[in-house]
């Protein structure tokens, strides 16, 4: 069943200019993107910087205002803020890619936990005290952690405590940008690999969001390629893994570095051939502007934009 539907969503931030300090023009930082969520599945959100990914995210928890399109959630319609309730809002929370910036240096973690149950939830002390060390023990940090302050933690153990806060209220759909890409490579894995336990243990959906395909291929059971505010190709991660079709999908999936020593001549070669592709093929891919076609469906599960035909 579908969590959320986003239809054709526009994010466009004014440019502004002269004395008179008036628009001249627009950054269409989302410039008209559709897809859907499914309920317990991990959704990707793939491309480079500056493709839109955290403005859709921003747009869909209701951090950046719509320009246009709509975004459907639990079966309501939140694109306008007002129609935002309390019981919406508390099954959507985000993750943030940054640890260190996203946590507040002068509270506690008892705190910093604590803050969203506050919000919904009236607690006594003593139960607010259990309900955060129980979310701790879930995400692997000791009890005790509760007294400490973010500087005490590595960066692995602040996205876990990041992590306790956004499911402390036992949300539908989580929202992780970028979630472990300021983290040490060695303790990505971990981090990760608890996303998925947790999913499973508590039914969520992720939306998640990375410029590293590598990882998306790990968490993710569906995928959409973003570039300049578009989508460029949608698919299982099989479609996008196995079947690319995007000249600018192959591009990515072709620079993904190959770990296994026997793949690698056939990676070599693969990425030659792509390279030259996007060389001759550019304009059978991106319009005049240089911006991605509209989406076609080449099968039921996968779409590639292109022109046309006819
Ligand atoms: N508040 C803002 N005002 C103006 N431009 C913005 C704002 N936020 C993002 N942008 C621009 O929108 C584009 C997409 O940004 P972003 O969604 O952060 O991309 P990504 O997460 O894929 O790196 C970029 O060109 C960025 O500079
Ligand atoms: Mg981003």
């Amino acid at each position: 069943m579908a969590i959320l539907e986003v239809t054709n969503l526009k994010v466009y931030f004014p440019i502004k200019a002269g004395i008179f300090n008036r628009t001249v023009d627009y950054v269409r930082a989302v410039d008209g993107v559709s897809f859907v969520l499914e309920e317990g599945k991990t959704y990707g959100l793939v491309g480079e910087s500056g493709s839109g990914k955290t403005t859709t995210g921003r747009a869909i928890i209701g951090l950046e205002k719509v320009t246009e399109g709509k975004i459907v959630f639990q079966g309501k319609d939140i694109t306008k803020k007002r129609a935002r309730t309390r019981e919406l809002n508390r099954n959507m929370q985000m993750i943030f890619q940054d640890p260190y910036s996203s946590l507040n240096p002068k509270k506690r973690v008892l705190d910093i936990v604590a803050e969203p149950l506050r919000n919904y939830e009236h607690l006594s002390k003593k139960q607010e005290k259990m309900r955060v060390q129980e979310l701790l023990e879930l995400v692997g940090l000791s009890p005790e952690s509760i007294l400490k302050y973010p500087h005490e933690f590595s960066g692995g153990q602040r996205q876990r405590i990041g992590i306790a806060r956004a499911i402390a209220l036992k949300p539908k759909l989580i929202i992780a940008d970028e979630p472990v890409s300021a983290l040490d490579v060695s303790v990505q894995a971990q981090v990760l690999n608890f996303m998925k336990d947790i999913q499973k243990e508590l039914g969520l959906t992720y939306l998640f969001i990375s410029h590293d395909l590598g990882i998306v291929k790990h968490m993710c059971d569906e995928i959409a390629i973003m570039y300049k505010g578009r989508h460029v190709e949608q698919g299982t991660k099989e479609d996008i893994f196995e079947r690319p079709q995007h000249i600018y999908t192959k591009r990515l999936v072709a620079a993904i570095p190959e770990i296994n020593p026997r793949h690698r001549e056939k990676q070599f070669q693969f990425r030659k051939e792509v390279e030259k592709e996007y060389d001759a093929a550019y304009d059978d891919y991106f319009n005049k502007d240089g911006l991605a076609y509209q989406l076609q469906k080449i099968s039921d599960t996968h779409l590639v934009a292109l022109p046309e035909k006819g």
